[in-house]
């Protein structure tokens, strides 16, 4: 079905021309127009489908009808600002409160998650956005990402829950020793920027106990991985202990399947904190009758569809799945996940878990030229990963596992022929290897100049 009378070319044009280069596009070799989209397809001006991996705000699926149906039923009838009442809003607030632990029970509703550079304050404690700027502002404080794969702590580790929490209770010190005051810890219950972790469980619970003495607050950003991704539990945060509570809780992404709707949730004391300051919240589109409404319907289908259940089966077949890959492929150095939040870690060797960048970009561009969509994240952008809509079945898992399984015996077959053609003599013409890729036919240009630089095939 091709409906699209412009062109992508003219809309790339058109967009280049109109829109700042600071708004990146995914695939900027090849970026995608996508003109439709439905459950975990996503289809171009040519129709062409492709499965969503990636797509963790169209969480019930894309174009969800009951979820389009509330919005549009809603528009109709009234959008207004938040100082009126209504209905919506607190109906809203009382069912994320059905989800949440009893103490977080007040609500401030926005349009967005607000960390992407809209706030100075909100760059200077992302170390992945400051890092590029001004670096470390001396009253932001970074701990170490309690990653039990990569980082100082790891599996072999008799209590790495324990061990990064000391790493905390130090930084807090060093901190307090330098003249501070401890306002808040901020984590992602999951990070997925720091590259699909999962913190091993009791590390928030003994970080809250050093966080709170020093009295500051905990906040437990749900963004990417709330709303029942994680399947066990609705809430991320929960994977830590049954009783462990953060104080603010944000929400966003998922909550509104792609509407801007976005929400913080904490408890009595620290709303009244804040409510002591005298300074008024508002927010001009948080909390309107339409981002209700919609909120609403995302709630109501995941509960229908039994989301959170499908969530925890789909992804433990998928992690299965993966294993069987890394059991096969040496270049998947770890497969670590929760529901459908799931990392496949790609290394260089096993002995130094070097990050396989380029492999890993690589590999991203010949799976969407299979039409999966899948993208990387984490420090060394070499971990895929897999946060699909929560409807991504049992028959996309064994789709999208069987392509990853054949480009990656491609690309370990190709690496093969290139190195016997390298182990031949110096003089020997280099014969180019089939669709080897850029950094490939790099190497191998580089051996023919005799070049001294070590280089594996994909560097
Ligand atoms: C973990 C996390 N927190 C916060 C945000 C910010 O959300 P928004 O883009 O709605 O401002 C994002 C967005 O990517 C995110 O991934």
């Amino acid at each position: 079905m091709a409906s699209d009378p412009r062109g992508k070319a003219a809309t790339l044009a058109q967009r280049r021309r109109l829109l700042s280069s600071s708004c990146r596009l995914f695939f900027p070799e090849d970026p995608i127009k996508i003109i439709r989209s439905q459950g975990q397809y996503m289809y171009d001006e040519q129709g062409e489908e492709y499965i969503d991996c990636i797509n963790n705000v169209a969480h019930v699926g894309h174009c969800h009808p009951l979820v389009v149906q509330a919005a549009h039923e809603q528009n109709q009838v009234l959008n207004t600002n938040s100082r009126y009442l209504h209905d919506n809003i607190v109906d809203f607030a009382q069912r994320l409160s059905e989800t949440l632990p009893e103490t977080l029970c007040v609500f401030y509703f926005l349009n967005s998650g607000a960390y992407h550079g809209h706030l100075s304050s909100l760059i200077d404690i992302s170390p992945y956005k400051f890092r590029d700027l001004d670096g470390q502002k001396e009253w932001v404080h970074v701990a170490p990402l309690p990653d039990t794969y990569r980082g100082l702590y790891r599996e072999d580790h008799p209590n790495p829950a324990e061990a990064y929490a000391g790493e905390v209770k130090r930084v807090v010190s060093s901190a307090q020793a330098q003249g501070r005051q401890i306002a808040a810890f901020f984590a992602e219950s999951l990070p997925s920027v720091g590259g699909q972790i999962i913190p091993p469980a009791g590390y928030f619970p003994e970080v809250a106990k050093h966080i709170r003495k020093a009295g500051g607050v905990f906040v437990a950003d749900e963004i990417q991985v709330g709303f029942g991704r994680v399947g066990k539990h609705f809430w991320a945060f929960q994977l830590q202990g049954e009783d462990f509570v953060p104080d603010i809780v944000t929400m966003g992404k998922s909550i509104g399947n792609g509407h801007p709707v976005a929400c913080v949730a904490t408890t009595q004391a620290v709303a009244r904190a804040f409510e002591a300051t005298g300074v008024e919240y508002f927010n001009t589109f948080g909390g309107n009758p339409v981002s209700c409404a919609v909120g609403l319907a995302v709630l109501n289908v995941l509960e229908k569809e039994q989301l959170q259940a499908h969530a925890a089966h789909v992804g433990s077949f998928l992690m299965e799945l993966l294993r069987q890959q890394k059991a096969k492929h040496p270049i998947i150095g770890d497969i670590r996940g929760v529901g459908l939040f799931i990392g496949v870690d790609l290394i260089k060797d096993e002995a130094t878990r070097t990050p396989a960048t380029k492999e890993a970009d690589y590999l991203v561009s010949r799976l969407k030229e299979n039409h999966i969509l899948l993208s990387t994240d984490g420090p060394g952008r070499n971990v895929l990963k897999f946060k699909p809509p929560m409807c991504f079945s049992l028959d996309n898992v064994q789709h999208v596992v069987a392509k990853l399984d054949a480009i990656l015996t491609d690309m370990e077959e190709k690496l093969r022929s290139c190195e016997t053609l390298r182990s031949q003599p110096c003089g020997s013409p280099a014969k180019p290897c089939p669709s080897l890729g850029k950094w490939a036919i790099a190497g191998l240009l580089m051996h023919s100049l005799e070049a001294k630089l070590q280089l594996s095939f994909w560097e």
